[in-house]
């Protein structure tokens, strides 16, 4: 077997012949295969069309191109825009990238003139537009799924504003609460993620398109055309900045990866809270999978999911501020790295808030379960020490101390502190009247707390108002 004989796969032996064959690739195929990016930059044709659109219209408008060319363009882009929609657009890897398969296709619809829609343009600035275009939508639509979620939480919240259920500290029993109320709190926290993704929609909302490679264009071009073609603010004001900088996903997949930590602590809830240990809430069929062989089990595989989603969203973050970190200006084919994560975050995101509202709709909870539970582990001391304070005058931290008897005393005893007698609560502290009893209770402990934004259902139900409003 001579040198040359052996180069190619087939005269190797076996084992030989696979790694020959997944090395036998030409340069020219390894290129392409690392370089191609159709595969994904397709999500990205609906964005680049407009793009083109925008870009076509100003050059007509400036006169760097003929009107009649232009609208030769315009036309041949309407037919891609066709083809995309009815699937029948051909999406090919040797054109590289979803800008090149556009104006490939255009030029074979329309001949030459479809050169003319580069001028003034690079592919630079073109990515850095369709990619912002994405990334904003992205930030619409979650911001309406958070909302969707939102107003879930907030009908069980009104339906069970008074329903009791401990509260936690350390997961152990804490105080009473009500659902409501625990309800709401991931209400506030969906919230402030709705302001989060407005937040980095209104700095991510500069136009990029014009800085063309990255120095700009010799050509009378009006950026401020294209801005507000697009639904920008103004374009962006540094051309270099404009092709090289990504920090508008970065700041997404931010609060996509905070969005997905509120999530997981939610369906964390919902995993303790449908184990029979716990007993607080049942899912229907339409969230719970069964076990193959334990004929017992509802699973909650749906919150379970959402619960690892924070993995995969945070790891986004992680990928694509890696990808930019220490990148020399101004554009680096390094960018291109920036889709995947940032596709996948916003696919594992979506799909978690949409079930998460599905979830929240579909589950019932158990009150009797929880409000017995409201009552147990001592969950009221806190109300005795306050009612020693209030009625005794007694400094908070004696009457801790006192407090901290009697529930020795009830531990002792196997009872809860509404079950100690009044000489039992005498022999601890002589002045203790039958009073005492009113506070004992998990509803009166919950119904004291009317502090601004605490867990009184009259407070609660303010809360449900405040943010039905808000999101009406
Ligand atoms: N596919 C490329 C990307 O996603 C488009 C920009 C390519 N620019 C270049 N000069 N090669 O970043």
């Amino acid at each position: 077997m001579t040198d040359n004989a052996s180069n190619t796969p087939k005269a190797k032996g076996q084992g030989q012949a696979m790694w020959g064959g997944r090395f036998s690739a030409k340069p020219a195929e390894l290129m392409q295969a690392i370089n191609v990016s159709i595969g994904f930059d397709k999500r990205l044709w609906a964005q680049d069309l407009a793009g083109s659109r925008a870009h076509a219209r100003m050059l007509m408008n400036q006169g760097v191109i003929a009107s009649h060319d232009g609208e030769e363009i315009l036309e041949g882009l309407a037919r891609v825009e066709d083809e995309l929609l009815s699937g029948t657009f051909p999406f090919r890897d040797e054109y590289e990238d979803i800008h090149m398969n556009i104006e490939a296709r255009l030029r074979e619809l329309i001949g030459p003139t479809a050169g003319r829609l580069h001028t003034a343009r690079s592919r630079n600035d073109q990515v850095a537009v369709d990619f912002r275009l994405w990334v904003r939508d992205a930030c619409d639509r979650t911001v309406g799924q958070l909302e969707a979620l939102q107003k879930a939480l907030l009908t069980q919240a009104e339906t069970h504003a008074d329903a009791l259920m401990p509260g936690f500290t350390h997961l152990q029993p804490a105080q009473p609460v009500t659902f409501g109320h625990h309800l709401m709190a991931y209400v506030e926290m969906f919230g402030r993620d709705a302001g989060r993704f407005r937040d980095a929609r209104a700095r991510m909302n500069e136009c990029p398109l014009g800085a063309a490679a990255l120095a700009g264009s010799p050509f009378p071009i009006d950026r401020q055309q294209t801005a507000s073609a697009l639904g920008f603010d103004r374009p962006t004001a540094n051309s270099l900045d404009s092709v090289s900088s990504r920090d508008f996903a970065l700041e997404a997949l931010s609060a996509a990866s905070i969005t997905a930590t509120h999530l997981s602590r939610l369906a964390e809830e919902i995993v303790l809270w449908t184990t029979p240990m716990f007993g607080f809430i049942k899912l229907t069929d339409a969230f719970t999978t069964g076990s193959s062989i334990m004929p017992q089990k509802k699973n909650p595989d749906a919150a379970e999911l959402i619960r690892a989603k924070v993995g995969r969203i945070l790891g986004s973050l992680t990928t694509l501020t890696v990808v930019m970190k220490g990148l020399p200006l101004a554009y680096s084919k390094d960018m291109q790295e920036d889709k995947v994560p940032t596709f996948e975050a916003f696919d594992a995101l979506e799909l978690s808030l949409l079930a998460m509202a599905g979830m929240v709709a579909d589950l019932t909870p158990n009150t009797e379960n929880m409000a017995k539970a409201a009552g147990a582990g001592f969950s009221t001391a806190t109300d005795l020490a306050d009612w020693l304070v209030r009625t005794l005058n007694m400094p908070f931290r004696d009457a801790h101390h006192v407090t901290g008897s009697a529930v020795k005393t009830a531990e002792g005893l196997g009872v809860d502190l509404a079950d100690l007698s009044l000489a039992q609560f005498q022999a601890i502290e002589p002045r203790i009247t039958n009073d005492v009893y009113a506070v004992l209770t998990p509803a009166a402990s919950a119904a004291s707390r009317m502090s601004y934004g605490g867990t009184a259902p009259a407070q609660v139900r303010a809360q449900i108002a405040r943010w039905k409003e808000q999101l009406a």
